[in-house]
């Protein structure tokens, strides 16, 4: 397989993510991010023969990163599908377990680099930011449609903004006058509040919280975590970066508890029960290297678990 990785996206702690899946002979292997393909083309080339991976990406420019014409082409399907249905696409495949589940959450470099998809303040373009542009409300359907609370709420929650409520107060004041359609044209109605705050910084939180409620991030990942749970077979691993506090607390309550609630089951004896024992007690974080050489590696957390 050959893939852009390289101008797409660069891969993040990829041989401790991939190393975490413990990759045996003869077993099945599901990569939810497939993006630039980086950790899906390190999993190929771990497989051997009677082994096979599934990757999954709702972005079909990411599609466009497999070109099955190697060897290992028979060993790998790629699944344009959001990750939230890794059940039935498993099922369809006629897959009853799997051996192990990379993730790599979030968006891939190529999202902030393509001008034309609104997830960057860099470019003027549609405030659109659906990693899945045939389905869902775009970031401008959000923004225009949201009550004024809602959006308090998405801004507070998913960019951690104090400034929340008057974000969204101005956001409501300035859709009254004319529908805000583009990045420019909702950087120009916040941009008052954050000339006083940390400016550039915040804007950027700004983003994230919309495009963490366009394609409703969370929820994916905890649909997703609780399917891999029911489809690991024992001695299976789950190995999952996340790059949004929330995100990480999601994947390190299903690990401990079973649960993306994080609510501490006990048996009759008090024993905490758990499907999964845990590989990392503390997260995996990459290396100064890595953070020098990939700035976008410095908020990524790996957590790594075992089915019992
Ligand atoms: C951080 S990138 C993965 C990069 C990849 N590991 C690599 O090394 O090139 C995340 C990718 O996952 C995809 N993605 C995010 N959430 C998804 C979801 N719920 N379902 C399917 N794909 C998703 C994005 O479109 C993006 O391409």
């Amino acid at each position: 397989m050959v893939t852009k990785a390289e101008t797409y996206h660069v891969p993040v702690l990829l041989k401790e993510s991939v190393d975490g899946l413990r990759i045996k002979p003869g077993s099945i292997y599901v990569d939810v991010t497939f993006g630039g393909g980086g950790h899906s083309q390190e999993i190929l080339a771990r497989l051997d023969n009677n082994a096979h991976l599934y990757s999954f990406d709702q972005d079909a420019d990411a599609e466009e990163n497999f070109h099955p014409s190697t060897a290992k082409a028979q060993q790998f399907t790629f699944v344009r599908s959001n990750f939230r249905y890794l059940k039935n696409w498993m099922r369809y495949y006629g897959v009853d377990h799997i051996d192990g589940l990379l993730g790599d959450l979030g968006v891939s470099s190529h999202h902030f680099d393509d001008e034309t998809r609104g997830f960057s303040f860099r470019f003027d373009a549609p405030l659109d930011m659906r990693m899945n542009r045939r389905a869902g409300q775009t970031a401008a359907d959000i923004v225009n449609n949201y009550e004024e609370e809602q959006l308090a709420d998405v801004f507070y929650l998913y960019g951690e903004l104090k400034s929340s409520r008057r974000i969204a107060s101005e956001l409501v004041k300035t859709r009254s006058q004319k529908q805000i359609l583009t990045t420019s044209d909702f950087v120009k109605a916040v941009e008052p509040i954050f000339k006083r705050e940390r400016g550039k910084k915040e804007i950027a939180k700004l983003f994230q919280a919309l495009r963490i409620e366009v394609n409703q991030e969370m929820s994916a990942l905890k649909e997703m975590l609780v399917a891999a749970t029911e489809l690991l077979a024992p001695g299976g691993r789950l190995s999952i970066i996340t790059y949004h506090s929330l995100e990480d607390r999601i994947v390190k309550n299903m690990m401990r508890a079973g649960n993306v609630e994080g609510k501490i089951i006990k048996d009759f004896y008090g024993r905490t029960q758990s499907p999964f024992k845990l590989i990392n007690n503390k997260v995996i974080v990459p290396s100064n290297e890595e953070q020098e050489r990939n700035p976008r590696s410095r908020s990524a957390k790996l957590r790594i678990a075992e089915k019992l």
